[in-house]
């Protein structure tokens, strides 16, 4: 008789990263240490107060019954609606489902389009649940090398050789990229997107930075392009622009088809996404787009041009200006190599002896470098980096 034990899938699949370090920062705090906590993706604004409010009236208003899996019909079709006018991205009401957050967008995609063993091309640096959320889905994740050379924006050519190398059969991308910041130009993306077309590759698009960029890095999506509109499916929503973190609500759009499959995947697997987050979601689509995010814009901007200028002057270290998301993506191939540790070493130590809290470039597909989230106050941040700074001394001081 089979032992009662753990499934072979499941012992693929490792705990994330990012939420061991903040387990660790949890523990550092509550013995009182001063922990400075950078490791998390989250917005330190809250909540929009006309969408807290429209949860209250919810609640109050009786609002809180199942609806259907895929979402309130009128959210679909809202979110149909501000996916054109934020991003002029078309889709109509049925190829939009509403679900719990980005997360399980991807998971339903992937379900939904990947055939046992399908092998797809995870560009690195990646965000850390992309592998385990392929494996899920019976798939094989191909890891795509970094290229910090080049931005972190790999050449069509590079996507190109990776995916016939491995008869890869999907590819995720997700611009601004969550760690690097990397936006491609859409001359990039278009020629990405014609190697994905020219081989029959399905993209998924994880656009929940889509919102915050920089510098005047344009939004581009493998959706608009001719040849990726019918190939693609996009992950988006209010996650962390309107910081709706914990409501756990996110939409997914893509072909008819599709969207209708992972729909009855989600209506098996979880239902409808919560209710009291879908009526709230109604006033986030309504607002006039961007809005939230150009009072949040200039805060955020400030934040990552100081931490370019401050981090990229600590010897040993460097930081490539990000163009979206709220992420700092620092080189520390150097310091690593002049301090004998690896960034796994690199961060457990600045953790444990300067009490900043960051993620090893190791959980993105990338050793030598370290991420640090800026969605956090920049009084915080500057403190952060004399403690970093301290730090990076350290070796030649003994
Ligand atoms: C790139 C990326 N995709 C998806 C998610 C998950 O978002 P959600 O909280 O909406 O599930 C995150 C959260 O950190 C992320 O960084």
């Amino acid at each position: 008789m089979r032992p009662l034990a753990p499934n072979h899938r499941s012992l693929s699949i490792d705990e994330s990263a990012t939420l061991a370090i903040s387990f660790r920062a949890q523990q550092l705090k509550a013995e009182g240490k001063d922990v400075i906590a950078l490791g998390a993706g989250e917005p330190d604004f809250p909540t929009p107060e006309p969408i807290a409010d429209a949860a209250v009236r919810a609640i109050r208003d009786g609002k809180y019954r199942y609806t259907p899996a895929s979402g309130m019909p009128q959210l679909r079709a809202a979110g149909a609606r501000w996916l054109q006018a934020a991003f002029g991205l078309c889709y109509d009401a049925n190829e939009v489902i509403v679900t719990a957050g980005a997360k399980p967008a991807l998971h339903m995609a992937l379900s939904t389009i990947v055939e046992k063993g399908d092998r797809v091309l995870i560009p690195a640096p990646y965000w850390v649940s992309y592998p385990a959320l392929v494996k899920l889905a019976d798939g094989e994740p191909v890891i795509v090398p970094p290229v910090p050379e080049q931005q972190f924006v790999h050449s069509a050519a590079q996507i190109a050789d990776a995916a016939k190398k491995s008869g890869a059969r999907g590819l995720i991308l997700n611009f601004p990229n969550n760690p690097s910041g990397a936006v491609p130009t859409r001359a990039q993306l278009e020629s990405i997107v014609d190697v994905a077309a020219e081989l029959g590759m399905w993209i998924v698009s994880d656009e929940i930075y889509a919102q915050l960029r920089y510098d005047g890095a344009d939004y581009c999506s493998p959706a608009q392009l001719a040849s990726g509109r019918d190939r693609t499916m996009v992950v988006a929503g209010f996650t962390k622009s309107h910081t709706l973190t914990g409501w756990r609500i996110g939409f997914l759009a893509g072909p008819r088809d599709v969207i209708a499959a992972a729909a009855r995947i989600q209506s098996q697997v979880i239902g409808n996404a919560c209710t009291i987050s879908q009526e709230a979601s109604l006033v986030a689509c309504a607002e006039p787009p961007h809005e939230e995010i150009a009072r949040r814009l200039p805060a955020f901007d400030e934040r990552r041009r100081f931490l370019v200028k401050a981090v990229g002057e600590i010897p040993g270290l460097r930081l490539q200006a990000p163009r979206g998301a709220f992420y700092a993506f620092v080189d520390a191939r150097e310091l690593c190599e002049r301090m004998r540790v690896t960034d796994v070493e690199f961060c457990a130590r600045l953790l444990d002896e300067q009490f900043v809290a960051t993620v090893p470039g190791s959980a993105f597909g990338a050793p030598g470098f370290f991420r640090i989230s800026y969605a956090a106050p920049l009084r915080e941040l500057e403190r952060a980096v004399l403690r970093l700074r301290a730090f990076s001394l350290e070796p030649v001081r003994r």
